[in-house]
């Protein structure tokens, strides 16, 4: 099961992630469940490792990328019907891709952007804008440098059973 034994991964090798799985990815993303099935996502894939070099040397938050040899973009439609839902969705596209990665033992780590409206245009002056889209997260993807054990968080004092 992907779910355990996804991790963050935040060094990787430099082999590339064929295009084949990274087809994969992105379709995982695009079968996330969204509110009114509205589909609010837009993929970047970049796989210039030059420009994700002097994205991640930027420092900050972008840090994590420094090794990746792809980074995918995640971006939000800004003019969907239902916008109240739309981090939401974003956030399960986003865990759909990371389920995929881990399924096809790759690495990848989620890096946070909205709604922080610095890294927001940080992103768009490095990676170009979509219309009417604007930022969510990066996803660095890549064959992870270590492998790298899953640690069990089940916290039974966080379950709560109804009880009449
Ligand atoms: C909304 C969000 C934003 C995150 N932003 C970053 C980030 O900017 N840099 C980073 O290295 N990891 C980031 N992460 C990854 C978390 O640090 C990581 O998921 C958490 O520490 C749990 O570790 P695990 O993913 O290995 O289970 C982010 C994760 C989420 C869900």
């Amino acid at each position: 099961m992907p779910i355990f034994k996804r991790v963050s991964v935040r060094e990787f090798t430099n082999q590339k992630v064929d295009k084949k799985d990274i087809e994969l990815i992105l379709r995982a993303g695009m079968q996330s469940p969204s509110a009114v099935n509205q589909q609010p996502w837009e993929f970047l894939v970049c796989d210039d490792v030059d420009v994700i070099r002097d994205f991640s040397n930027q420092g900050g938050f972008a840090r994590s990328l420094k090794t990746a040899p792809l980074v995918i973009v995640l971006y939000y439609r800004t003019n969907t019907s239902h916008q109240n839902f739309v981090m939401q969705d974003m956030g399960a596209c986003a865990e759909n891709c990371l389920l995929q990665v881990a399924a096809l033992n790759l690495g990848a780590c989620w890096m946070g952007v909205a709604p922080k409206e610095d890294r927001m245009q940080e992103v768009e002056k490095v990676f170009g804008t979509i219309d009417n889209a604007r930022p969510f997260c990066l996803i660095a993807v890549g064959h992870p440098k270590n492998q790298q054990a899953q640690i069990s968080r089940y916290d039974e004092s966080r379950v709560h059973y109804y009880k009449k």
